[in-house]
């Protein structure tokens, strides 16, 4: 009956503005909406039907852009694996999830597994583990990650280490371990947050830069080595996003950086990059940037350009320099 009356008061103000314009510009722009509105719910009952039931295993769960994944994956009905270091703060997640049920859609409890990516010669076990959660791994999303801050001269070699051991061995060990039982099914999506940083290098954030650009090309190798087997692998590449990176971000010395960058600040809320990912993963995208149009720009510029994407980087080094020395 309610419906009935919207309906009724649209159809009014519709033969108003018709009268008003005189022309049948008009029903054809709302014929177009309708067919925009339809394709994008169909669109998202794919997207669910993609998820719904899969288990898709999250690092990195335990804030930031994971904690946003692992919302969203739940809500449309993953079987998830949330992992990070903190146990606690996982277990807070997981009430959070299942006490916000609202019984219109079938949702389910996630799995916890810990552990600190720099031990990366126990991926194997841990992998067993998450295998084990729910007897198969469908989507596993490689997300957890840690920023660098610093010049390349103040920076220790073991800060390059470590940051290279967090993002790039932790993962690709993990990924290695898990993908044996993916063959085994033929089927499997794996998933890498990586950063427009691993398309193109801005400076004082070497090790990041260098995590992220090893992290792009392993993964195009792996894509190409499991596509006979069935398994599809997706690289997502974001520009700024609103969390704690830059804040956990190690400095040369490998001491925390433990300041809200402005560009971070200002970057994309990572709810909104959540949803990004979830769309690219189901279309099964292959490669995703996810960054405004002047990033996207400087990817092409250092690609066709390069003589001109390079003063650039270093113009912005000697700013951001001068920056740091008022
Ligand atoms: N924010 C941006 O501007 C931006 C831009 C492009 C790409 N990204 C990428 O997005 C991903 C998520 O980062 P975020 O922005 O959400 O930052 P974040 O809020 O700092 O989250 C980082 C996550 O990684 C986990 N983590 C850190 N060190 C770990 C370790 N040693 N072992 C296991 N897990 C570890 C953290 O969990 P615990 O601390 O609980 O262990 C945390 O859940 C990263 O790969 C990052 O490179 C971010
Ligand atoms: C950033 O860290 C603070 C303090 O730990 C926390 O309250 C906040 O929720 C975090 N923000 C995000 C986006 O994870």
């Amino acid at each position: 009956m309610y419906l009935l009356h919207i309906l009724s008061g649209r159809m009014l103000y519709k033969g108003m503005l018709m009268e008003i314009t005189g022309s049948n510009i008009l029903p054809l722009l709302l014929g177009s909406v309708g067919i925009i509105v339809l394709y994008k719910l169909l669109q998202r009952m794919k997207q669910r039907a993609y998820i719904q039931d899969t288990v898709v295993v999250i690092t990195g769960a335990s804030s930031g852009l994971g904690k946003e994944c692992a919302k969203l994956f739940h809500s449309v009905g993953a079987r998830l694996v949330l992992c990070g270091r903190d146990r606690q703060k996982l277990e807070e997640l997981v009430q959070e999830l299942t006490g916000g049920a609202d019984g219109k859609r079938k949702t389910h409890t996630p799995n916890v597994v810990t552990f600190d990516l720099r031990d990366v010669d126990a991926m194997a076990d841990r992998a067993e583990e998450i295998v084990g959660c729910f007897g198969q791994v469908d989507i596993l999303i490689n997300n957890a990650g840690i920023s660098h801050r610093g010049t390349i001269l103040d920076t220790d070699v073991s800060v390059d280490r470590d940051v290279m051991n967090i993002n790039y061995f932790g993962p690709i060990a993990l990924t290695k371990a898990i993908l044996p039982s993916m063959v085994q099914r033929k089927s499997g999506h794996i998933v890498t947050i990586s950063s427009i940083q691993g398309k193109i290098a801005i400076p004082f954030r070497s090790a990041y830069g260098a995590s992220k650009h090893a992290t792009q090309a392993f993964f195009d190798c792996l894509r190409a080595e499991v596509e006979q087997f069935g398994i599809l692998v997706t690289v997502i590449s974001p520009g700024y996003i609103r969390t704690n990176l830059s804040v956990n971000a190690v400095t040369g010395d490998g001491s925390k950086y433990g300041v809200m960058d402005k560009n971070t600040a200002e970057g994309w809320d990572p709810q909104d990059v959540a949803k990004a990912i979830l769309t690219a993963v189901s279309r099964k995208k292959k490669d995703v940037v996810l960054a405004g149009m002047m990033p996207t720009l400087a990817v092409y510029l250092r690609t066709l350009l390069p003589c001109a994407f390079f003063p650039i980087m270093a113009a912005r080094a000697r700013k951001e320099r001068k920056v740091k020395k008022n």
